[in-house]
Formats: C-alpha cells, sequence, structure tokens
C-alpha cells in the first residue's frame, strides 16, 4: 500500500450529490480592470429552493465585502474554509453584494480571468470550465446553477476590444476617468458560471454573417491579434458550416445574434465554447497554407465545430454536476467527428478517430489511471478531461447511433432535446431520451461505469453439409483495482462475410454480443468464407480472432470497406510487433501484401494509401504490454518493420515519389492526400537509402507551396540527420520567427527528434524563445520530448521530466498534471527502469503540492 501523504487531497463522490439549496436568477458583474490587479463587484438575486446554507465558492480572492439585503456580513454571519463560504441563516430570498480584488496580472495558471501576451499584445481573457468562475468572485460555481449574466467592464482605452456572453446593449467613457471606458453585456440565456468568458484586449476582428434556418441573421466575429487576422478565415468558414450541418443533421440552429472567437496565445487546453464568445488556444483557430500544416488546419476546422455544436450539446442542455462531462463532451465529440467525416473521406476520418483513440485512450484504460468513462469520485475534475471521458465516450454515443440506425437516433436526439431544453442533467437522461424507439439502449449505462477496454475474441467454425458458418465470440474486461468486477457489455460487432474464391460479399450483420459467450450462425453459406469483423470499428474493443495470416492478407485486397482495410494492416502490424505477448507472425504476408496494394492504391486514394503505412508508436505498443516493457526493445522491433517495409518497396519508392508532384496549393481532399502520401513516401525513401531522396527533401522543402511540404521535408531532413538538416533548421526558424505557432513547429521537430538527448532539450528550455508560461511552447518542447521513450524512460530523461512537473506544480497545475499523465505506465516497465522510475515519482510527490499532480500521482 502507498503510504498516504498527510496533504491527501480529499474525493468528491457522485453518490453524495445534492441540489443546491439556493438558485441564483440573476448575476450582475462589474469587472473593473487596473494596472495591477482589478475588483469585481457582484450581484446575486438568490432564491431558495431548499433547506440548507448559503454555499459560496472562492479561491484566491481578496474578499472585500458582502452585503446580504442590505446588511453588511460580519465574520460571526459566515464562515470561510477550504475555498468555501458558507453564510448562515439566509432569509429565502436575498441579494447578495460581493467586493473582491483579484490579480489577473500574477495568474499563471490560466484559470478564471488571466493576462496573456506580453508588451502590445497583453490582453486578459477568462477560462472557467470546471471551476475557474471561483478566481473571478465567490459564486456557487457549479454547472447545475443557472443564472441570466449582465456583465460591466471597465478597463483602459488602450483596451479597446470589452466582449463578454451575450449582446453588448450600453458602451461609454467612464465618467471622471477619460483614459477609461466600459462596455456592457447582457447574455439573456440561463447559464452556469462554467460559461461566463469576457475578453479586455486590442485585437482586430474578421466579421462575416449567417442566417440560421430559423431567418436570424447572426454576426459572426473572429478577434486576433492584427498580426494573425489573415489567418482567421478558416477558421470563419469552419463556423458558417458546422451552423449549417447543425441544422440540417440535427435540427439545431444558433439561438443569439451574435457569435464570437477570440485566439488566445497561452491556453491550457484547445478551446472553450463559452456562450456566444468562444476562446480558442491560436493554435487551434488560426491557419493559413504558408503557416499549417494539413493535419492541423483540419484540427482547427473540427475543433470550431465542435465548441460550435456545444451551444446545444453542453450549454443548452448542460450537466447536472462534473461526473456528467461525458455527457456534453462525448456527445459533442461524436457530433464532431461526424461533421469531419463529411468533409473528407469517412474512412481516412475513421482511421484517424480510431487511431486516436487506440493511442491514447486504450492506453489510459490499460493503465493505473484508468477510470469510467462516467467516473464515480475524483479530487480534482481537471484530471478528468481525458481522452476516456471525450473520445470514449464518443464511441459509446456511437455505438448507439449505429444501434437504432439514423432515423431513430434522430427520434432519439429531437427527444432529447426538446425534453431538457433550458436544464442541467445526467447520462441517464440522455439514455432514456435516446431509447424512446428502442429500451435496450438503457443497457448501454454499464459503458459509462465500467473501465477498462473490453478484448473480443472469437473464433469460426464451417460445416459443409449443412453449409452453416457458426461464429463464437466472447468478451472479457480486465478489472480494474477498485472497481466491482467487470460485467458483459453490450458490443456491436459489424460483420460482414467474403467469398473466399471471387472476393465477393456473402453476407452482412451487426452481431450484438452482450453476454460473455455468444455463437451467431450464418446459414446458407455455399463455401467457408473470410469474416471481416468489427466493420467502421463498431464498437470500442480489442479484437483477437483466429485469423491466419493470409486471411487479413486477403481483407487488405477485397475489402471494400477502407477502415477495414487500414484495420486488417494493424491487426498484422500488431501480430509481428507484439511477439512478446505471444504473437507470432512473421512479416512476409504483411509486406507481401503492402506491395502488391499500395501502388494501385496510391492513384486511387492517396491518403489512404498514406495511412495503410501506419505503424503504431512505441507508446502504443507499449500500451498492450502489461508488464516487463523494455523500450529500448520495442523501439528496435519497430524500426526493424519501419526499415523491411522501406526496404521491400525500395524500387518503387522513386516512382512513388515522382508521380506525386508538388503542385500549387490547393486544399481538396485529393490534393490533401497526394501531400500526406508524399511525405510518407520521402521519409520511406530516406530509410530505404534511395539515392537522390536526400536531394528530393531539399527540393521539397525549397519549392514548397504549403507548410504541409515543408514542413514534411524539415521533419524528414532532421530524422534522417542529413548533414543539411542543420541549415534548413536555421532557415526554417529565420522564415517564420515572427510566429509563434510555426516555431513550436521548430522547437517540436527537434524535441521529438529520433536521436534526441536530455541535452537537447535542455539547450532548447535554454532558448531564448522557451516560455514557461506559454502551454503551446512548454507542450513542443516537453511533451514532444514523451514521444521517444527510449530517452523518457532514463535517469537522466526522467530525472528532466519530473523537474518540469515540479517546476509547473504551483506555476500551472493544470498543465503539470496532464504533462505527467505520460508517466502512469512507469509500473509496466521492466527493471531496471521500473525501480529508477518508481525512486524519482516519489520523489516528485515529495515536492509538490497541487492536488492536480497528487491525484495523478496516487498510484506511485
Ligand atoms: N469544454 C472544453 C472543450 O472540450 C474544454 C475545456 C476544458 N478546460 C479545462 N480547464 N479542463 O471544448
Ligand atoms: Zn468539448
Amino acid at each position: 500500500m502507498p503510504d498516504v501523504p498527510p496533504h491527501a487531497p480529499s474525493k468528491i463522490n457522485l453518490k453524495d450529490y445534492q441540489r443546491p439549496s439556493f438558485d441564483v436568477e440573476t448575476v450582475h458583474l462589474n469587472i473593473k480592470l487596473f494596472e495591477d490587479y482589478a475588483q469585481v463587484n457582484s450581484t446575486l438575486k438568490m432564491v431558495r429552493q431548499t433547506t440548507g446554507d448559503i454555499i459560496l465558492f472562492g479561491e484566491s480572492l481578496e474578499l472585500l465585502s458582502i452585503i446580504m439585503n442590505d446588511k453588511a456580513l460580519t465574520s460571526e454571519h459566515y464562515q470561510q474554509e477550504d475555498g468555501k463560504l458558507t453564510i448562515y441563516e439566509a432569509p429565502d430570498e436575498v441579494i447578495l453584494d460581493i467586493q473582491v480584488r483579484i490579480c489577473p496580472q500574477t495568474n499563471t495558471a490560466l484559470e478564471g480571468l488571466y493576462m496573456a501576451g506580453s508588451g502590445d499584445d497583453t490582453m486578459f481573457v477568462t477560462q472557467c470550465e470546471p471551476e475557474g468562475f471561483r478566481k473571478i468572485t465567490f459564486y456557487p460555481d457549479r454547472p447545475d446553477v443557472l443564472a441570466i449574466f449582465t456583465t460591466r467592464l471597465e478597463a483602459d482605452k488602450r483596451y479597446p476590444t470589452l466582449l463578454a456572453n451575450g449582446n453588448l446593449v450600453e458602451a461609454g467613457e467612464v465618467a471622471d476617468a477619460p483614459e477609461r471606458h466600459y462596455a456592457i453585456w447582457q447574455d439573456p440565456t440561463n447559464k452556469p458560471s462554467y460559461l461566463f468568458a469576457c475578453v479586455i484586449a486590442d485585437l482586430d476582428v474578421l466579421t462575416d454573417s449567417y442566417t440560421t434556418s430559423e431567418g436570424r441573421d447572426v454576426l459572426l466575429e473572429v478577434y486576433a491579434k492584427s498580426a494573425d487576422i489573415d489567418k482567421c478565415d478558416v477558421g470563419m468558414q469552419a463556423l458558417k458550416d458546422a451552423m449549417k450541418w447543425d441544422e440540417v443533421n440535427y435540427g439545431r440552429a444558433y439561438d443569439l445574434d451574435r457569435y464570437m472567437i477570440v485566439a488566445v496565445s497561452q491556453f491550457n487546453m484547445g478551446a472553450m465554447e463559452n456562450k456566444g464568445l468562444n476562446i480558442f488556444n491560436t493554435a487551434c483557430v488560426l491557419s493559413s497554407p504558408e503557416t499549417t500544416t494539413d493535419a492541423r488546419s483540419f484540427s482547427v476546422k473540427a475543433i470550431i465545430a465542435h465548441e460550435y455544436f456545444h451551444n446545444w450539446t453542453g450549454n443548452r442542455i448542460t450537466c447536472r454536476d462534473w461526473f456528467q462531462l461525458c455527457l456534453k463532451e462525448g456527445f459533442t465529440v461524436y457530433r464532431d467527428q461526424s461533421f469531419s467525416a463529411d468533409q473528407q473521406s469517412s474512412a481516412v476520418q475513421r482511421i484517424d478517430d480510431v487511431a486516436t483513440l487506440r493511442a491514447h485512450q486504450f492506453a489510459e484504460d490499460a493503465g493505473p489511471l484508468a477510470h469510467p468513462v462516467r467516473p464515480e469520485s475524483f479530487v480534482e475534475i481537471n484530471n478528468f478531461y481525458t481522452t476516456t471521458v471525450y473520445e470514449k465516450g464518443a464511441e459509446i454515443v456511437r455505438m448507439i447511433a449505429n444501434t437504432l440506425g439514423p432515423d431513430d437516433f434522430r427520434k432519439g436526439t429531437d427527444e432529447y432535446f426538446r425534453r431538457y431544453d433550458g436544464q442541467a442533467v445526467t447520462v441517464e437522461d440522455f439514455l432514456s431520451a435516446l431509447s424512446i424507439t428502442d429500451d435496450k439502449i438503457e443497457d448501454f449505462i454499464d459503458w459509462y461505469r465500467q473501465p477498462g477496454t473490453p478484448v473480443v475474441s472469437g473464433s469460426q467454425t464451417y460445416d459443409s453439409a449443412a453449409q452453416t458458418l457458426t461464429i463464437t465470440l466472447n468478451q472479457q474486461t480486465r478489472h480494474v483495482k477498485g472497481f466491482d468486477a467487470p460485467k458483459p457489455l453490450p458490443i456491436p460487432v459489424a460483420t460482414t462475410l467474403f467469398d473466399k474464391d471471387s472476393g465477393a460479399i456473402v453476407a452482412e450483420r451487426m452481431l450484438l454480443l452482450d453476454e460473455a459467450t455468444q455463437t451467431f450462425v450464418f446459414e446458407n453459406v455455399a463455401s467457408e468464407p473470410v469474416v471481416s469483423l468489427l466493420r467502421d470499428f463498431s464498437a470500442p474493443v480489442q479484437l483477437n480472432y483466429d485469423y491466419q495470416d493470409a486471411d487479413l492478407a486477403f481483407l487488405l485486397k477485397h475489402e471494400i470497406n477502407g477502415f477495414n482495410r487500414w484495420q486488417v494492416t494493424q491487426m498484422l502490424v500488431n501480430r509481428i510487433l507484439l511477439q512478446s505477448q505471444g504473437a507470432k507472425s512473421s512479416p512476409d504476408v504483411y509486406l507481401e501484401a503492402l506491395a502488391q496494394t499500395l501502388p494501385v492504391l496510391a492513384a486511387d486514394d492517396a491518403m489512404l494509401a498514406a495511412r495503410l503505412l501506419d505503424i503504431p508508436s512505441a507508446q502504443e505498443l507499449a500500451s498492450a504490454i502489461p508488464q516487463d516493457y523494455d523500450p529500448v526493445l520495442v523501439k528496435e522491433q519497430r524500426d526493424g518493420l519501419y526499415q523491411q517495409v522501406a526496404d521491400k518497396l525500395k524500387d518503387q519508392w522513386a516512382t512513388l515519389y515522382n508521380d506525386l508532384p508538388m503542385q500549387s496549393y490547393e486544399d481538396s481532399a485529393q490534393a490533401r492526400g497526394i501531400r500526406a502520401l508524399r511525405n510518407v513516401v520521402l521519409d520511406m525513401a530516406l530509410t530505404a537509402n534511395v539515392e537522390g531522396a536526400a536531394d528530393w527533401a531539399q527540393q521539397q522543402y525549397d519549392h514548397a507551396s504549403c507548410m504541409t511540404e515543408r514542413f514534411g521535408a524539415l521533419k524528414a531532413m532532421v530524422n534522417h540527420q542529413l548533414p543539411k538538416a542543420n541549415d534548413y533548421l536555421t532557415d526554417f526558424y529565420k522564415r517564420f520567427q515572427a510566429n509563434d505557432l510555426v516555431i513550436d513547429l521548430w522547437f517540436s521537430v527537434q524535441a521529438a527528434a529520433d536521436d534526441v538527448t536530455p541535452d537537447v532539450i535542455k539547450s532548447l528550455i535554454a532558448h531564448t524563445d522557451f516560455d514557461w508560461n506559454t502551454p503551446n511552447r512548454v507542450r513542443s518542447v516537453i511533451g514532444a520530448f514523451s514521444s521517444q521513450p527510449t530517452v523518457l524512460w532514463t535517469a537522466e530523461g526522467l530525472k528532466m521530466y519530473t523537474d518540469v512537473i515540479k517546476k509547473l506544480d504551483d506555476a500551472n497545475p493544470v498543465l503539470a498534471s496532464r504533462l505527467l499523465q505520460v508517466l502512469a505506465r512507469w509500473n509496466t516497465l521492466a527493471e531496471p527502469r521500473r525501480q529508477m522510475a518508481h525512486e524519482q515519482l516519489t520523489d516528485l510527490r515529495k515536492n509538490v503540492a497541487s492536488k492536480h499532480v497528487l491525484e495523478s500521482l496516487e498510484s506511485v
């Protein structure tokens, strides 16, 4: 048993949920920003709902006064403890006037109201989800308290941009202070405090408009610093596409007259869906062909859509408590994935979503930080913005949607919006609305409650006399410590049978595996078919089917489902690389199948062809190794297979590369596919030492039409340690010195390089452009570095990594804790690394104080 440190933070449990004693009807906020502090006055109209005291939350606030119903309260009327302010014996209707002082200028945690940027680019923004509002003023800061907000902002005129949620109702000069001005915003919608936002800045704005299906004219605005305003149109277009998409696919129209997006360079997460005033990490909104890779640009569009979709799934219907986070995030991720699938090849979209799920969520579910999609307890809710809540949460909604089919799913979502609009609800409410046409949907609740990735194993028998194929499937989920013994879950397994001779489809069925073991019989099957399972990844499970390698090669050739073609390559690769886990396949079948498929597919669907060459990252492979993980061995095996692929097709890379000529930039699926494949082919050619490939890289860099081409070439040069790599790194830096997001790429390509050493990381941290206060920059070095396990899991690598966590623990615990999660799998390492990691993490635990980081270290 780990010894519990004396300052062990306390847990909050779902089962202890209680409704608030008081509701808030209206809030008037008056935020006055001064040189080195801000004064926040709030007036709350509160009404009793049930018995109990008034409980307000507040952190890092200097309380100046509280007045209740015109009477100043003194310390005998209330108690202040652990971030909670309890007011005793309050009457049933209360007007509270609260005055506090805060210091946004020194707020490095980037929660609440904080200062971002520097010099002329200084700005003030908020991040309130999940519990940041309590850093602005005392408030019943919980998602089931909804109120109407009016916000007055006052600041020096050198910050001309004053924004808050809703509609601008008044603006002007401050009497007696000609250098100051103010603006008053009113939000007509009832909202929880986590959706509050305001911005005090000097920004340029790109404007556009959209007329909703209900005939509302909406003003659309994207705010960014003037140097970035030319990179806002991709996001603006995505916003309009998303608005339209939600009307067509869910019947949901926008409900305010104004929709604002603000880009900020210092932000802990990707973006935030504050009502009518989204705040975005610059990395998730700015995009231009010259500065942004295709992959990034695509994710900009997806994140814009994600935050927009929250307006219905999150804002109009919100979460009763933070345990229900997946209610809004899982559904909204499912919605943004569906939106993205309509913008490109749906197979590639599914491949990318599943690759992310397998690389990160499966790893989380296999490690000590495994938790249910709806957790039952937490110390710090910020630690639960995880890939399990988001991505596995989305997979559950997808299974439900596929089980119902499009028409009944739409009936269910319509019912959800009809029933719960304006309320703060639970996962049970969601399932109950979705089950109006099929009450079996309620059974999906166990997917929300049970951690661990189910393993579905299976085999088939063919009876030629009876002409039947019998498929036997069973499911097993590991028993995660601290949870009930796992139960069988409803697992939809999309199954297709292929005729072995002709490759034609013989049968197609959705099998529902909802017991531990089940058999499924297919009648009238004339000869033993090849079975393609889990098409489009119909459930978030690991599949072990007793395939012959030849069956998989057959499917790579004959499957018409692009996702499953990719899936069989991944199964083959796993069988080759996870030999230590009992897998045994020789690479021959895989290499031969690739050699046959690739040249044809390259001309046909370049993007899919690029994905077929995927080999899971070292971290992803590691997550399939429950114990004695040796990073060096895994890397050797992985690199070895990569080399074999490169060598196998050595004679073809030149032709492939030349058949993908560089053209002037175009943002079409086809052009993106060509660019993606060209970068993969370039790297393969360098790996195989193809004559002249180093020149291709330089040419590609020199003549690049966009960042995808330029950065692809640079990365290849760096990873293959080409003699000119340093010159090109210097050129890249000089060219893009003024653009932080591109300089992040410059840092990350070095920090993630194959030959990176702790010294390289130290010198990057010492670089004048490194900045501890900018999470994007920290991640571009520290996050990128963690993709090299052979360096990370050394005494020196770990020391550096844990020193970073120590350094960030106080300044920005959200960031520190997120970075730390990479180390969660320490206990699967082979000795002596395991012992070494344990020592360093134990030492770390003694040197940190934030409950964020302490909770992430609970299993040490
Ligand atoms: N709700 C945001 C989104 O997913 C994420 C905000 C999370 N912020 C945080 N500090 N954990 O769109
Ligand atoms: Zn979200």
